[in-house]
């Protein structure tokens, strides 16, 4: 493709939404929020630096306090944290972009002392490997419960509940996170689910959880504001599924017909081509992620193998990423050390954009 043809800069129709490019920023989590799950004003400078996105995709937020997975991470369930959220929004507004927030309930990827003592909850008692993020610092994972049938609706109707008050504060659509091995794919993956009811055993028990989980958030929505992300064999959060390419076809056949607004699939190392098998089976926006440059993503779209590209690390650090790759300028280096720091603006707000960066 010719310089100055990028299609990265064309309009995309995703749902009720027209983006004015295919950048999209990924659902990051920075742990910015207070203890009580708050984001700060910090939070609505962060998003609104970064408005010149097709679409930002918010970082995980928890639909109630169960779902909470890390510390000083913000959800979606008492007034204080939507009359937070509802200043996000209306700062990107402002400054003419558009944000979905993302819905993730970590399940088991969790501690007791992130949860108020509880027992973190899961479609089996099988704990993961590894340590939680807490308050005390990085601490083994603890075997979590198996939620009974009752507290599964429960949950599901916390989804529900929490796409309502997204869309109340502002949010122009809701992703539920269905990747890296949090709740929704703790139910959809054979290694983590051993349930023997309607939620467990066969592909159609497994699936069922997260396709009901996208009906109550639809019901509350409608279907063109709302979007699900996967990320089949990343593995991660001991995340295993006996048969990945059957499981992700089924589920992705059971999307098609939902009128939804978008499919994310961010792939990470996969061997096997996942957007040859999922893609040709949505009937949506197609979004693309993981590890992308501009080379790539141009690549992607010329090919026509997505309808938009997600950018991670690459947003993190570049407030002004659109225009960075309209000129072919130079771009910060994400610093990991404050991916996840406690809540202060150092590598959260501060990182420069262009014309500041050219002037320094
Ligand atoms: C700091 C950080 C936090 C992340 N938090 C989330 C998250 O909350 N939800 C999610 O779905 N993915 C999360 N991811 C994964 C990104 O959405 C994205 O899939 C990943 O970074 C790959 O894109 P990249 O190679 O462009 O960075 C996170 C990634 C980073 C770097």
């Amino acid at each position: 493709m010719e310089r100055g043809m990028s299609q990265l800069f064309t309009p995309v129709r995703i749902g009720r939404r027209t983006l004015p490019n295919r950048l999209v920023m990924a659902p990051m989590t920075r742990s910015r929020a207070d203890g009580d799950g708050v984001p700060s004003d910090m939070t609505a400078t962060y998003y609104a630096q970064r408005a010149s996105a097709g679409l930002i995709i918010s970082e995980g937020v928890f639909p109630s306090a169960l779902g909470k997975g890390y510390v000083h991470t913000p959800g979606i369930e008492t007034e204080a944290q939507v009359a937070a959220w509802k200043q996000v929004t209306e700062a990107v507004h402002a400054r003419g972009g558009r944000i979905f927030m993302q819905l993730m309930h970590c399940g088991r990827v969790s501690h007791p002392s992130l949860l108020n003592g509880a027992t973190p909850v899961a479609p089996s008692a099988i704990k993961p490997e590894g340590q939680a993020r807490t308050p005390a610092g990085q601490v083994d994972f603890v075997t979590p419960r198996e939620l009974s049938l009752t507290e599964i609706a429960g949950v599901i109707d916390d989804y529900r509940q929490a796409t309502r008050r997204a869309i109340d504060a502002g949010f122009d659509g809701v992703e539920l996170h269905g990747a890296s091995g949090y709740l929704p794919e703790q139910f959809l993956s054979s290694g983590s689910n051993q349930r023997q009811d309607q939620y467990g055993g066969s592909i159609q028990g497994r699936a069922r959880f997260v396709l009901e989980v996208l009906a109550a958030m639809v019901a509350e929505a409608g279907a063109d504001r709302v979007g699900i992300k996967i990320s089949p064999e990343m593995n991660y959060n001991s995340i295993i599924d006996a048969a990945p390419q059957e499981t992700y076809a089924y589920l992705v056949d059971k999307l098609r017909g939902l009128g939804l607004a978008y499919l994310h699939v961010a792939l990470f190392g996969a061997k096997f081509d996942y957007h040859a098998l999922l893609r040709p089976r949505f009937d949506g926006a197609y979004l693309i992620g993981g590890g992308l440059t501009q080379h790539s993503a141009e690549g992607v779209l010329a090919e026509g193998k997505a309808d938009a590209t997600v950018f991670g690390s690459a947003f993190l650090a570049n407030p002004d990423l659109p225009e960075r790759f309209r000129q072919g300028a130079a771009l910060n280096t994400p610093d990991r050390n404050t991916f996840f720091a406690p809540p202060t603006a150092n590598g959260y707000i501060d990182y420069p954009a262009l014309a500041v960066a050219e002037v320094a």
